[in-house]
């Protein structure tokens, strides 16, 4: 090892910070002789000074404000590890940029909002801003857009990218549990957050979905044109009648290029029991990746956590140890386009519809009929029992239909008497 060390400065020392001290210094020797360089930490800050954290911080030095690490003397990388999409960690990253550090960093909603900004500034100063860690976490799917995959056409995106919704979807499935009973549990592991709302519904995966669309598409990133839908409105009823129809419910994010522009959309989806996403358990990420050259992919791995979150973070910082330099988005950043979003209304998708109706005659017969004036073709229906007078659940799947329709239908069929319930559409994705 002959060149100087690469001197880092933290910003965050939690679940994440945390498993970047410790991997550096446990894997030292190793990471130092890949790169023939040592990583230095020579300054972190975290908001509480006083914490006992237990991380070999050797003598780096405080720095109360995160900001200072931007304008340390002796840092040439500035590790973003706070979160948010503004305040300290967006000044962090800006100032960092501005004064010619590189930073790497692990926050989604950060780049979301603000990655073509801060792409521009990073490529005028010629330092690299690098996020590999933003996206399913231990999963090299940045790099592998940036880099691997650069010789093709990306047919569709999709992605089961929260890793807290993977684990309440399958640990529902699997213990017969409704929503809030596995989510309580999920909050007492400390899978899910005390304020679960950016993992369920569907934020974080809107986040990550945005980041990816514009590395497979080269559309600048558009976070406002993400259609989310989350989690919370399905039941356990959904998930036992998707699995006697062959299903298995999943939050995806899925990204493609329409003739009408991009589409961008988080929501349930049920995909067939036999798919590879299907196969995707608990905590769990997985990218599949459709391009004209190499066909259908697959990256699976863990998404969150210290170790694979640091993995992707080291990573990143190693590339710079190297004295790589790459634009964020693989083109420059004002070359990114503001592309026409494709419209939801206009998507055409299959999906299954469960009703809860008083069995009475003619009741099916109304809202087939519905069905017939929006033109939209039935696949198959289930009702299990016949109990006259009293609720049933009446399942129906359709083959594949324009969302428009199939939006009027569902608030037809809400507004009938014979309804007890809104009636809940879950899309099928066929994969
Ligand atoms: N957790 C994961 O598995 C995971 C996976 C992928 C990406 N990420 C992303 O990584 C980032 C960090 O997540 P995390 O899970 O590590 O969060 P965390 O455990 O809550 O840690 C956040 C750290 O930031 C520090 N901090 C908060 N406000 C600060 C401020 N104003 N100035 C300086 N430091 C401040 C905290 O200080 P104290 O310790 O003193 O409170 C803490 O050390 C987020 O962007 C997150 O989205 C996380």
């Amino acid at each position: 090892v002959t060149e100087q060390p690469l001197r880092i400065g933290i910003a965050g020392l939690g679940v994440v910070g945390g498993g970047v001290v410790t991997t550096l210094q446990q894997n030292a020797g190793l990471i130092a002789s890949r790169i023939e360089r040592e990583i230095q930490i020579v300054a972190v800050s975290a908001r509480n000074k006083s914490r006992h954290r237990h991380l070999p911080l050797g003598d780096a030095t405080w720095c109360d404000r995160a900001v200072d690490l931007a304008n340390h003397p002796d840092v040439d990388v500035v590790v973003e590890l706070i979160g948010g999409s503004e305040g300290v960690a967006r000044e962090l990253c800006e100032t960092a940029l501005k004064n010619g550090k590189h930073v790497v960093t692990a926050n989604k909603a950060l780049i979301a909002h603000h990655g073509v900004e801060l792409a521009q500034l990073a490529e005028s100063q010629r330092r690299v801003l690098a996020f590999e860690a933003a996206v399913a976490g231990g999963i090299p799917i940045v790099k592998a857009f940036r880099e691997a995959l650069g010789a093709n056409r990306f047919h569709r995106v999709a992605g089961i990218l929260n890793g807290t919704c993977n684990y309440i979807l399958s640990a529902m499935q699997h213990r017969h549990q409704d929503f809030e009973t596995v989510l309580a549990e999920a909050q007492r592991l400390g899978y899910a957050e005390a304020d679960p709302s950016f993992d369920v519904d569907g934020i974080d995966t809107a986040h990550k979905l945005a980041i990816l669309t514009s590395l497979a598409y080269g559309s600048a990133v558009d976070i406002e044109g993400v259609h989310i839908e989350g989690i919370r409105s399905i039941a356990l009823q959904d998930i036992i009648f998707a699995d006697q129809l062959g299903y298995v419910i999943k939050l995806l994010g899925i990204a493609r290029e329409t003739e009408q522009g991009i589409e961008q959309r988080v929501h349930p989806c049920m995909v067939p029991s036999h798919s590879a996403l299907a196969a995707v358990e608990d905590a769990f990420n997985a990218v599949e990746v459709e391009g004209d050259a190499t066909g259908k992919m697959i990256f699976e791995g863990r998404g969150a956590g210290a170790g694979p979150t640091a993995s992707a973070v080291i990573a990143d910082i190693m590339d710079i140890a190297r004295g790589s330099w790459y634009r964020p988005f693989n083109l420059p950043a004002d070359k990114l386009q503001k592309r026409n979003r494709a419209a939801m209304d206009d998507l055409e998708v299959a999906c299954y519809l469960r009703l809860s109706v008083i069995d009475r005659p003619g009741v099916l017969a109304e809202i087939t009929s519905i069905f017939r004036d929006e033109q939209i073709s039935l696949h198959s229906c289930l009702q299990r029992a016949r109990m006259p007078g009293s609720v049933v659940q009446v399942v129906l799947t359709t083959h594949e239909t324009r969302e428009s329709a199939l939006q009027r239908a569902v608030k037809r069929i809400g507004a009938l008497d014979a309804m007890t319930d809104s009636p809940r559409l879950i899309r099928i994705e066929n994969l």
